[in-house]
């Protein structure tokens, strides 16, 4: 148990951990946009996914917790390191510089990220924890993004996680060890795309139900 509390203690493990539990939450990105993307399918077939997704009952709740885990083990090491990065700041600098250089992304991980701890809040608020007897899923998201002050909260959301990821996602592999020279750009070049993937693919939906 010493050596975990060590691993964890280390500048290498948080980072580690970072790596990780982002990568995992891209994952879980992936899957969210593909689910979503059956809302251009309409109402019944929005919602018989929702019902499919629901119809694992205790694996959807094992899932969620999971996902909460690897949300706030991701803020809290972020926070830590925001700090000690603020500690040691010629320290920061240096280590930015061999990074590969700086971009709006990594300039501001640590305040997209609290945009989109916050966004997640509302979200959740907004889509999970509402009652689902009243209103069927699909209802419930097409009344919200067929507001105009939702739809521009969730655009400019989107933005902000698309902004983080793609700074996130290349950063994570080369945490993880993939910082072949040979590999990199391929690896920048992917995560450039995961981002725009991702601005779009969310981004559209709401303009779809606001505009149909
Ligand atoms: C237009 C964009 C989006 C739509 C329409 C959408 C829709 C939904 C819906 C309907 C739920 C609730 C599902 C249920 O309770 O059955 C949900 C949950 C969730 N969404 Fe989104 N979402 C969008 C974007 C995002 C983004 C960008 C993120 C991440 C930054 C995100 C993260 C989550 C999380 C973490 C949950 C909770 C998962 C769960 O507990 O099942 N969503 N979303």
């Amino acid at each position: 148990m010493n050596w975990f509390a060590n691993f964890l203690g280390s500048s290498i493990g948080k980072k580690l951990l970072m790596a990780i539990t982002g990568l995992s939450f891209c994952g879980f990105l992936v899957v969210h946009l593909a689910g979503n993307l059956t809302l251009y399918g309409g109402s019944d077939f929005f919602n018989a996914y929702v019902e499919h997704l629901h119809s694992y009952g205790p694996l959807i709740n094992v899932a969620e917790l999971v996902l909460l885990t690897l949300a706030l083990v991701h803020v809290f090491i972020g926070i830590i390191l925001f700090f000690q990065n603020l500690n040691a700041r010629p320290q920061r600098y240096a280590v930015n510089r061999s990074a590969g250089g700086r971009t709006i992304g990594s300039q501001t991980m640590p305040y997209t990220g609290l945009i989109m701890l916050a966004f997640i809040i509302f979200h959740l608020m907004d889509f999970h924890f509402v009652d689902h007897e009243a209103r069927t899923v699909y209802q419930i998201v097409s009344d919200s993004l067929t507001q105009r002050g939702y739809v521009f909260i969730y655009i400019v959301a989107v933005l902000i996680v698309a902004i983080h990821v793609s700074h996130g996602f290349w950063s994570a592999f080369q945490t993880i060890g993939a910082n072949h020279p040979k590999y990199m750009p391929f690896i920048k070049g992917v995560g450039i795309a995961f981002s725009i993937v991702i601005a779009i693919g969310f981004g559209f939906i709401p303009i779809y139900l606001f505009t149909g």
